[in-house]
Parts: structure tokens; C-alpha cells; sequence
């Protein structure tokens, strides 16, 4: 029987995922369909049990879900918890299993780009404190990394996650810095860029930001011979785990869907 998920958010329509989701059903010859569901906020809870009643498999959970659907969630996996956040859902046996796959994205496509990276080098600055915040905090602690820092425009959602700094501060940081890490919406289009100096900097600069892929911030980077990592692979990778636990096969990113994904994006 075809198996179904899908991805929850509002607005969905322009979400990458049903492109990543079927391109690897096709690929491997499983019998399925992944589709994007446009629900809003108050109809969560019941149209999500609806979804359910029609056999979906499962879910990936997007803006503005990923925490309030914790509340329908009969099991949540350490991760999401620790995270705060639920972004894959898997039904089993009419439960709903929750769990964050974000952190996982974050980590696969940093050793991707950047092979040789040391979690020990030193100190990491992240900006911003929303969710992606808290899936790279995550995901850098979990890698090894002892020192981070955080700056965010709010800087009370900052010092929940960590060291905080005020956000007019978060250049003094970035010049001794082994690693600049994007989370805020920044850079994205239509967007202000993110406004940071990097003229005296040495580090890895990772914007999260996918569209556009070559944020102001990486072309600073780019002018600077900075290395740097660009962010859709993270929306690629967070993919993986999250077919897995439906389809049964960790898939891989090949090149087709790698530009596939990228003409998509751009
Ligand atoms: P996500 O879950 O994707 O991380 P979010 O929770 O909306 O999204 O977080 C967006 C981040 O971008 C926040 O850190 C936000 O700062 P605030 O916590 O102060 O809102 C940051 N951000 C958005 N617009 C910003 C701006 N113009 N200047 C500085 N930071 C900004």
C-alpha cells in the first residue's frame, strides 16, 4: 500500500520538502507521496488526528508547529526535548512519536563543507536565540564544542540558551571567534543583511539562511577567503533521518537533487 506524509506549516507552499521527499521515493522505488498541508495554528490538534485517521505515516512539523504540537505528542525523544521543538513525527500503531531532526541537518552539513572542523578550536558565536538557535546550541554541544556565545537582538531569549552577549556586542566577539553561525532571518530576501564586521576575523562563517544560498554575510565571508558554510545543506540533511523513520532507508543527497534543490531555492 502507498505509503503518505507530509509537511505541516503556514504558510507551506513554498517549502523545499515535498521536492526532497519525493525525488527520494522515487529514487529508491518506494510506493508513497509527501505533500505540503497549509493548517492554521487553531485547527492543529484535529486536523492533524484527521490526517492521522487517514493512515499518514508521518510528519515534518514547520513554522509556526514545531513547539505547540508537542502538546499531541504521546512520546517525545530526548532531542526534541532537549531542543524544545518537534520538526519529524512518526505514527505508530496510532501513536504520535515526536522528534527534531534539525540538529542532526546542522552537524552533517557543517563536517560536509567543512571536513576538517575542530569542535575544540574555540569559541563559537551564534546569532540569534529562536529555534535554529537552539538546535545549533545543540548540536555544537553534542559535537564538543565547550565554548559558546550567544548574541541575539532580545537578549533575554539569548541568555535562556547559554552566555549571552547584548547584540550591539557580537562584533568584539565574532574578531576572536572560530566559528560565526547565522540563525536570525537576516540576510534572507527581503530582509535587512546581517550587519557584521569580519574584517579581523578567522572563522568559519555558517549562515543557515537558504535563499538567497549566498547571503551578504557569505559573500563578506567569500571577499575575505573566510571558509564558510552555506545552509541548504542543512534543510537537505535534516531530510534524512526524518525519511528514515518513515520509509525505512537513510537516503543520500546526490547531485540530482542537490541541483534540483538549488534551482529550486534560488
Ligand atoms: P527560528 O525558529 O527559525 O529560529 P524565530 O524564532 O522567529 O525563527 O527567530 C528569528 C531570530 O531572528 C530571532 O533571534 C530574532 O531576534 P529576536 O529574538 O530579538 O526577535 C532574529 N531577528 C529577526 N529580525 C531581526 C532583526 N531585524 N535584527 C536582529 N535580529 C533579528
Amino acid at each position: 500500500m502507498s505509503k503518505r506524509a507530509a509537511v505541516i506549516g503556514r504558510p507551506v507552499k513554498h517549502s523545499l520538502s515535498p521536492m526532497i521527499h519525493n525525488h527520494w521515493l522515487a529514487q529508491y522505488g518506494i510506493e508513497g507521496v509527501y505533500d505540503a498541508i497549509d493548517i492554521a495554528p487553531i485547527d492543529l490538534q484535529e486536523r492533524l488526528r484527521q490526517l492521522i485517521d487517514e493512515g499518514y505515516v508521518g510528519f515534518n512539523i514547520t513554522i509556526p508547529h514545531k513547539v505547540s504540537v508537542m502538546d499531541i505528542c504521546d512520546e517525545i525523544d530526548d532531542v526534541a526535548r532537549a531542543i524544545g521543538a518537534v520538526n519529524t513525527i512518526r505514527i505508530s500503531n496510532g501513536k504520535v512519536h515526536g522528534s527534531n531532526t534539525d540538529a542532526f541537518g546542522f552537524t552533517e552539513n557543517l563536517r560536509d563543507q567543512c571536513a576538517g572542523w575542530d569542535p575544540k578550536a574555540g569559541t563559537v558565536l551564534i546569532l540569534g536565540a529562536g529555534g535554529a538557535a537552539q538546535a545549533a546550541v545543540y548540536a555544537l554541544k553534542q559535537a564538543g564544542v565547550n565554548d559558546i556565545i550567544l548574541a541575539n537582538r532580545t537578549q533575554s531569549k539569548a541568555a535562556l540558551l547559554g552566555r549571552s552577549v547584548p547584540w550591539e556586542d557580537r562584533n568584539s566577539v565574532a574578531r576572536d571567534a572560530t566559528m560565526i553561525v547565522n540563525t536570525t532571518s537576516l540576510g534572507m530576501t527581503g530582509q535587512q543583511p546581517l550587519d557584521m564586521d569580519l574584517s579581523d576575523s578567522r572563522a568559519i562563517i555558517y549562515d543557515i539562511v537558504y535563499r538567497p544560498l549566498m547571503t551578504p554575510l557569505l559573500r563578506q565571508a567569500q571577499d575575505k577567503n573566510l571558509p564558510m558554510v552555506t545552509g541548504l545543506g542543512m534543510l537537505l540533511q535534516q531530510a534524512r533521518p526524518a525519511f528514515k523513520c518513515w520509509f525505512g532507508i537513510l537516503p543520500d543527497v546526490d547531485k540530482a537533487l542537490q541541483e534540483k534543490i538549488l534551482k529550486a531555492a534560488a
